[in-house]
């Protein structure tokens, strides 16, 4: 009985760590910090976190038009790209965003966030 009820307990945390790990990477498709400061690692910075849903081809921008300098891109799906543009309209070609940290070159006004590989 006390073994029966220990398993139980011990299944049901398991479960509970496999599903919050499955929720955090379904439920994202990424997470980026970005700095007005040039250089890594990164200086003072701002975090966005994108939604799995919420890919689309549209330009985004950031609050009040902030340009950043710096990127610290800590996940992102690998079903997904992120795009980082020089200009507020991502009317220049735009540069894939890798993992890590990273200063493109112009700064970043804007950005999309799409899912060519998706699978959803
Ligand atoms: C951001 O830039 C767009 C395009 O130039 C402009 O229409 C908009 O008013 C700007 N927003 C702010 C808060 O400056």
């Amino acid at each position: 009985m006390k073994l029966g009820s220990a398993l139980v307990a011990l299944s049901t945390l398991t479960a509970g760590i496999t599903y919050a790990a499955v929720v955090d990477r379904v439920l994202l498709m990424g997470v980026f910090r970005v700095s007005t400061t040039l250089g890594c690692p990164l200086g003072p910075s701002d975090l966005n976190q994108i939604g799995l849903g919420a890919d689309s081809p549209d330009c985004r921008n950031f609050y009040a038009n902030t340009t950043y300098e710096s990127i610290d891109v800590l996940s992102w799906s690998q079903y997904c790209q992120l795009t980082l543009f020089n200009t507020l309209d991502c009317s220049e070609g735009g540069i894939v965003s890798g993992l890590g940290c990273w200063s493109p070159p112009g700064g970043i006004k804007g950005y999309k966030a799409t899912c060519p590989w998706k699978v959803w």
